[in-house]
């Protein structure tokens, strides 16, 4: 296998938003009178607003009716935007853009494949919109991770074959939606959380085009 494209996830893969949207769900499920910590903030990664919304709501067994969860969401999206708004390229994670930068010179296509549709708004922010080739999103997918829906966009957009893509993800829906699109995948984080990955490293900072190959030999 030659890798023609890789696809990046954007949270906790090329930025570190779980901080702010942890802080941002607090703050809604104070005021909905539910508990919420770091730890269940855990099974909200690569999970889309509206599933996140569910979750906690779940945790407080507390039932809303549509309108007011549309009502809610849209709130806390409020709240994280004002921190998202602050971002700047010195919350890029360490390395990604040095390794983006190396695949790219190795003629390898690149793009986003994010749940988020704050993505445009955080590339803005941290100065990266436009190094990407094709970006996927959550504005332009119905079915979140671990559907493939939004990794075969991005293969789409790029017109490459999904056997000849690679994606890197740090949450555990997101690594099974790349096996569902048939491309292989570097899991961003622990091994032992990520155990589906074709591979494990701890940042993009651990990456590198030798590591790429190393790993399309591997398979092949
Ligand atoms: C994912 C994050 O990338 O995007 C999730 O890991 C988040 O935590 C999801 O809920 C949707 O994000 P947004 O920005 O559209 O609310
Ligand atoms: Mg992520």
């Amino acid at each position: 296998m030659k890798t023609e494209a890789c696809i990046f996830d954007l949270d906790g893969v090329i930025v570190d938003t779980a901080k702010y949207h942890f802080r941002a769900w607090k703050r809604l499920a104070e005021q909905l009178g539910i508990e919420f910590n770091e730890r269940d903030n855990e099974r909200l990664k690569g999970v889309s607003r509206m599933a996140s919304l569910e979750i906690i709501l779940e945790l407080g067994r507390v039932q809303l009716s549509q309108g007011k969860k549309e009502y809610f969401a849209t709130l806390k999206n409020g709240w994280y935007n004002e921190y998202i708004n602050k971002m700047k390229p010195d919350e890029l994670l360490p390395g990604s853009i040095e390794f983006i930068n190396e695949v790219k010179n190795a003629g390898i296509h690149v793009a986003i494949g994010s749940a988020s549709k704050n993505t445009p708004l955080i590339l803005e922010r941290v100065g990266i919109h436009d190094m990407f080739d094709a970006i996927a999103d959550g504005n332009i997918v119905s079915k979140a991770k671990p559907d493939p829906e939004v990794f075969l966009k991005a293969a789409e957009m790029l017109n490459t074959d999904p056997s000849k893509c690679v994606v890197f993800e740090d949450a555990v829906a997101g690594i099974l939606a790349a096996r569902n699109a048939g491309m292989l995948c570097i899991g961003i984080g622990s091994s032992q959380v990520l155990k589906e990955a074709d591979m494990v490293v701890r940042g993009l900072n651990e990456m590198s085009l030798e590591k790429l190959k190393n790993l399309e030999e591997k398979i092949s």
